[in-house]
């Protein structure tokens, strides 16, 4: 096998999602522990002290306590090169979640073991879904009181719509968790409460044919419990089925305790085994395959000013074939030039490294100097690859912005677009006027925050948001009216896009049926494109 392909194939690149809280944070900081990429788990953490995580930069994340973009980390862990996407946790940035999951071939699911299936858990697997892609499930916070594991299983079921096939299955919880029973591997592993941010830990490994060795780790109650629940787990749950599971269509659940490190290396483990390789993508209606192709890779993120000092703008690229070698030719599909892409970079979190050289499954950072867009693609000069694009979700709230200051016009001007060019929020204009009058929509109402936030400190304009009541928006793919004449209802309005393509907003679904009642052949569309 050739070099390239031995480094593609021991790639997996996945997605961490979870309801705000949940512990995506301290998870992601455990598997980087194994991976020897820091030295003490609580360095990258701590939102009521002063550390913060390394995939936390933006200062708003660390007033909110939220995280708001998505950061890239890579680690090698037991022969495997691993890379993990953060994603936003809360609900408002899922289509920055779902641009996320766009660059990764599987997602983890963090569940809070005490609080189960969570709203936002809800929405962002709703997301994954749409991405078709593997999902993992850790159930988490073990070692403290949790919901029966029977209802926990049947709630994600239920409410996520797909079959749950449990790995390992836990020994009680809260103060009397003893460890979980591994049941691929037939085996007790038993809880040590290690002592926090460190992996070492003392676990014993016993047989589950071991009955005495069992009683005496775990008391004879939990020991009865655990096998009258093997045999009702045996009987009734979904089976393991890796098929299903790369399908999307059957997650396969672990359980632990990201805290005091539990759990984390065995799903570890199990989860790189379990899941893909860099998978093919669409292209052309023709599948490109990541070792047989040379360098392609798609932009599923911009994001300015990463850095305050620099004031640069970075384009996320994922690697989707090949290699990527520092100075090559590079061709940006789109607009047709040839290019050098600029210093590209790993990123992590605030600190960044230069890269030599980068393979499918991989996602690097380059300089944006203004000329890509999401959705892009960049492939060698001689290759014809243009990959499919990525929606952009339609927005549901609306405001009208206005700058305080009038004398910062160019800086507003450039700030906002800057910001909608990351595709955070969108934003539009009066159907008769120029960018004097400027609508923001965005998907979520923290976006607006963001926005305001970042216009203040980013580019120094302040401004004032006046909500709208408008929820529904459309494109208007085909008219056979003029536009002046279309007939809507009083609560229509008529907007336009930067590149003056007509739009309406509604303040409800039922506007939207009359006014296609009322013109004929008047075609509206959700989805705009870029
Ligand atoms: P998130 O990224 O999904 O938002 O969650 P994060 O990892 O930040 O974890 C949220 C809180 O839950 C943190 O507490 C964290 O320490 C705690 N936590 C995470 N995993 C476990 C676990 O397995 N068991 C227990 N008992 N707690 C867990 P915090 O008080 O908000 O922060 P900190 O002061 O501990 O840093």
């Amino acid at each position: 096998m050739s070099n390239i392909a031995e480094e593609i194939n021991k790639r997996r690149t996945f997605a961490i999602i979870s309801h705000p809280d949940a512990g995506k944070t301290t998870l992601t900081e455990k598997f980087l522990l194994y991976g020897g990429a820091i030295n003490l788990a609580g360095s990258v953490k701590g939102k009521a002290t002063a550390r913060h995580a390394v995939s936390d930069w933006m200062e708003i994340e660390k007033e909110r306590g939220i995280s708001v973009t998505s950061s890239v980390l890579q680690f090698n862990y037991g022969g495997y090169c691993i890379n993990i996407l953060d994603t936003p946790g809360h609900q408002d940035f899922s289509e920055d979640t779902y641009r996320t999951l766009m660059a990764a071939d599987s997602a983890v699911m963090v569940i809070d073991g005490a609080k189960g299936v969570e709203p936002q858990t809800r929405k962002l697997f709703k997301v994954c879904g749409m991405r078709g892609i593997p999902i993992f499930t850790f159930i988490n916070k073990m070692d403290r009181d949790a919901n029966d594991t029977f209802e926990l299983l049947d709630e994600i079921e239920k409410e996520l719509g797909i079959a749950t096939c449990p790995v390992n299955w836990p020994i009680g919880c809260g103060k009397s968790f003893k460890g979980v029973y591994d049941r691929h591997k037939q085996t007790v592993i038993t809880y040590s409460d290690t002592e926090k941010g460190t992996k070492e830990g003392e676990t014993t490994v016993i047989p589950i044919s071991d009955e005495a060795a069992v009683e005496e780790a775990v008391g004879t109650e939990r020991k009865q419990v655990l096998f009258d629940e093997i045999e009702l787990l045996d009987g009734a749950s979904a089976e393991y089925d890796l098929d299903a599971i790369r399908r999307g269509k059957l997650t396969p659940v672990f359980f632990g305790s990201a805290l005091t490190n539990f759990g984390v290396e065995i799903f570890l483990q199990y989860f790189l085994q379990m899941t893909t390789t860099p998978l093919a993508r669409m292209s052309n209606d023709e599948l490109i395959d990541p070792v047989k192709n040379d360098f392609s890779a798609f932009v599923f993120k911009i994001q300015a000013n990463m850095n305050k000092a620099h004031r640069d703008r970075i384009a996320f690229m994922r690697i989707c074939s090949g290699k990527y070698e520092a100075d090559m030719d590079v061709k940006h599909v789109q607009s047709g030039k040839v290019m050098r892409l600029s210093r590209p970079q790993q990123i992590m979190a605030d600190e960044r490294k230069i890269l030599d050289e980068a393979y499918a499954g991989d996602i690097i950072g380059v300089f944006d100097p203004g000329i890509f867009s999401i959705g892009d693609t960049i492939c060698t000069p001689k290759a014809d690859i243009r990959y499919e694009g990525i929606p952009t979700f339609a927005p549901e709230h609306f405001a009208r912005v206005r700058q305080i200051d009038t004398m910062k016009r160019k800086q507003f001007v450039k700030g906002i677009t800057q910001i909608a060019q990351e595709g955070a929020i969108q934003i539009f204009q009066e159907f008769n006027t120029g960018m004097e009058e400027i609508i923001v929509g965005v998907v979520g109402v923290l976006q607006f925050e963001v926005l305001k936030y970042r216009l203040e400190n980013e580019y120094n304009v302040d401004i004032k948001l006046e909500p709208l009541p408008y929820e529904h928006i459309r494109w208007i793919v085909s008219s056979e009216t003029e536009l002046d004449k279309i007939v809507g209802t009083s609560d229509m309005k008529k907007i336009k896009d930067l590149k003056d393509r007509p739009l309406l907003l509604f303040i409800n679904e039922w506007s939207v049926g009359m006014t296609l009642d009322r013109n004929k052949g008047l075609e509206l569309s959700e989805f705009g494109t870029a």
